[in-house]
């Protein structure tokens, strides 16, 4: 039965210039190349140049998203960003994109569920798409998220870069298994103290820096991931060897591998950038989409896993055929 629905159009992502390697990092803080290599599968990131926003980066990858999908940001009526490292407190990233496109229609606003954002900005734009809300949406994923590390902590500065990815999501009609098909995300704040920002707004006044209990969230991940895995493959009648490719967010190879076989997920189906990108947060997901599509693993009609788990705790799942 066909049905109203939202579908991915085209994808982009931009990555600023400067790249921190394992090595450069070996000489600000006591590590090796070796030791984040084996721990995470990380070899490097990119760093946001000065002066270089969150905004900066989501419109380049925005602008290579429409530009792929052919549909010209005149018609864009809706802007989703997830972002934790907005330019200002306000207004929202999100409208700063939308006037750096020149967009004088439609809404635009930020999701703030840290590494799992961009899933939550997917499942709002799409469920506002299919309520026939708006047309024809940008989905944003963008950080320079190494401007709330603390660079004299080893546990997690070698962990974090900068960048960002976007989808243009676009209402149709189709079959149920078409499009943007399921999603599963979920919160417990009570496990707020093993991730989160030492600052805010309203408690310090000031940025803060990130905190994290590194084994901790390890283990959280593993089960949080491959339970909103299970939940949307459950609800749609899927199994994992339905699946074409999975793409989680990237937080390291060790989290990937270990989701992947307690999933019984063939390891060539997963598309892995951490290696190359470090964890962005909620740049990572699209980022690793877009890599994926553009060297032609990912094809148009293929069934394509995502997943995530970040701070809050934040976590969930998405299922989308290309
Ligand atoms: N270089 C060298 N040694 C280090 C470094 C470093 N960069 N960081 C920590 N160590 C040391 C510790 O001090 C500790 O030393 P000790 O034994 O003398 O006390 C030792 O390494 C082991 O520390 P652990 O924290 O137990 O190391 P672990 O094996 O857990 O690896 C890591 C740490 C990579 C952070 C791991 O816990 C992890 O990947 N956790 C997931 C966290 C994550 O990815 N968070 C991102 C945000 S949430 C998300 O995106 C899912």
């Amino acid at each position: 039965m066909s049905m109203q629905r939202s579908f991915i159009r085209g994808s982009g992502s931009y990555l600023p210039k400067r790249i921190l390697t394992n090595a450069d990092l070996s000489k600000m803080v006591d590590t090796s190349d070796e030791w984040i290599r084996e721990r995470t599968g990380i070899q490097q990131r990119y760093i946001a140049a000065d002066g270089e926003l969150t905004s900066d980066l989501a419109t380049g990858a925005a602008r290579e998203a429409l530009a792929n999908a052919g549909i010209d940001a005149s018609q864009v009526d809706l802007i989703v960003l997830a972002t934790t490292t907005p330019d200002q407190t306000f207004p929202a990233t999100a409208t700063t994109v939308q006037d750096k496109l020149g967009i004088r229609q439609g809404a635009a606003f930020d999701v703030q569920a840290v590494c799992s954002g961009f899933l939550f900005a997917l499942a709002t734009a799409d469920s506002m798409l299919r309520q026939n809300l708006f047309k024809t949406a940008l989905v944003i994923g963008a950080e320079t998220f190494t401007r709330i590390l603390d660079w004299s902590d080893r546990s997690t500065c070698v962990l974090f870069g900068d960048g960002a990815g976007a989808v243009v999501l676009q209402t149709g009609t189709g079959a149920e298994d078409e499009g943007v098909i399921a999603h599963h995300v979920r919160t417990d704040g009570s496990k707020k103290d093993l991730l989160y920002v030492d600052g805010g707004v309203s408690s310090t006044g000031t940025i803060g820096h990130v905190r994290m209990q590194g084994n901790q969230v390890f283990r959280h991940a593993i089960a949080n991931i491959s339970s909103a895995v299970e939940s949307v493959l459950t609800d749609t009648g899927y199994t994992i060897e339905d699946i074409d490719w999975f793409v989680p967010h990237q937080a390291n190879q060790r989290i990937l591998n270990g989701v992947a076989k307690r999933l019984g997920l063939d390891e060539e189906k997963v598309i892995s950038t951490v290696a190359k990108h470090g964890n962005t947060s909620a740049a990572s997901i699209p980022l690793a989409l877009h890599t994926a599509v553009s060297d032609g693993r990912i094809k148009k009609g293929d069934l394509v896993l995502s997943e995530a788990m970040g701070g809050g705790f934040s976590w969930g799942a998405s299922l989308f055929r290309l």
